[in-house]
């Protein structure tokens, strides 16, 4: 089972030409409203990846609680730990260039309530899997999950984005640390290669995964060090492929796949929801990443 203790919005996109400079205002050739969330679409992804998915989180009692909850209700995930709370619910800015390239701007809202109480329950709900966490929810509850975690053997992943201050703090924690290149070179202070990801997997005893966008991702162990390389794509909108990489790689894991397997399936879904607008529509099937990671293999 994978439980995710995690954001949930309404995500507001807009496709652009390119990306806003400071001062500027700019025409947008479309926008639609989307289910979003970093916790939502980890959640989803797993689910889509065949694992039992629990959503723990917050929304306000309101129409974007609607939308963003649909597309989970629809998979299946479990939402009844989701709370209403007296907040509107989280709403990502998020805007797509032509080249699929993005930058997101989220207002917390009923995210910022998301307690220590949630935690403690979703660690429970955990016991027989993982629990997957993100950093659009406050940094206590976060810290109170993993610790209360510890305690009780429930193994982690955390995904340290958005990165903050106290991402390095909170990421000692966990037992599997998801990254990209640039949270990465922020929790490493620069340092970047096989080394230094081992160095960093011996001393905190964790599994820590550095993923690189087109270039695929370099995972490390305590006692192993690979990289998987990424199907070449032409990307449409790169908005949750982060996402899905975290939610099937937790849900791989949980299914009892290697670390490696889990890294080769999770980089073909990811590139796969690259593919379509949309941070939840675009999260694949397990069916059919499992299809596309046979046909990207010499026969
Ligand atoms: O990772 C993509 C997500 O980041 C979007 O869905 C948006 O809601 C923000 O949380």
């Amino acid at each position: 089972m994978i439980v995710v203790l995690g954001s949930i919005n309404l995500d507001i996109q807009f496709e652009v030409e390119n990306l806003p400079l400071a001062g500027e205002t700019l025409h947008a050739r479309g926008r639609s409203h989307f289910g979003g969330g970093k916790g939502a679409n980890q959640v989803l992804a797993a689910k889509r990846a065949g694992a039992d998915a629990v959503l723990f989180g917050a929304v306000g009692d309101d129409e974007a609680a609607k939308i963003a909850l649909r597309g989970l209700v629809e998979a299946g995930v479990t939402i009844s730990d989701v709370a209403s709370v007296q907040e509107d619910t989280g709403l990502a800015n998020i805007y797509v260039d032509r080249l699929g390239e993005n930058c997101i701007v989220v207002a917390a809202g009923a995210n910022g309530l998301v307690d220590a109480d949630m935690a403690a329950a979703a660690v429970a709900s955990a016991k027989e899997g993982f629990l997957v966490l993100q950093q659009e929810i406050p940094f206590e509850t976060n810290n109170a999950a993993l610790a209360h975690a510890r305690r009780h053997d429930v193994r982690t992943v955390l995904n340290v984005s958005p990165f903050d201050e106290r991402s390095a703090e909170l990421s000692r924690l966990a037992d599997v640390v998801i990254a990209n290149q640039h949270e990465w070179a922020r929790l490493s202070n620069g340092f970047d290669g096989p080394d230094a990801m081992r160095e960093w997997s011996r001393r905190n005893s964790q599994t820590l995964v550095v993923t690189r966008g087109a270039a695929g991702v370099a995972v490390s162990a305590p006692q192993e060090y690979f990289e998987v390389a990424a199907p070449a794509i032409r990307p449409i909108d790169t908005v949750g492929a982060g996402d899905t990489f975290c939610g099937y790689f937790a849900a791989e894991l949980d299914r009892g796949s290697t670390l490696r397997e889990a890294a080769e399936i999770a980089v073909v879904a990811a590139s796969i929801a690259c593919l379509q607008a949309g941070a939840q529509k675009s999260i694949p099937l397990r069916s059919d990443v499992v299809r596309a990671l046979a046909q990207s293999r010499p026969s």
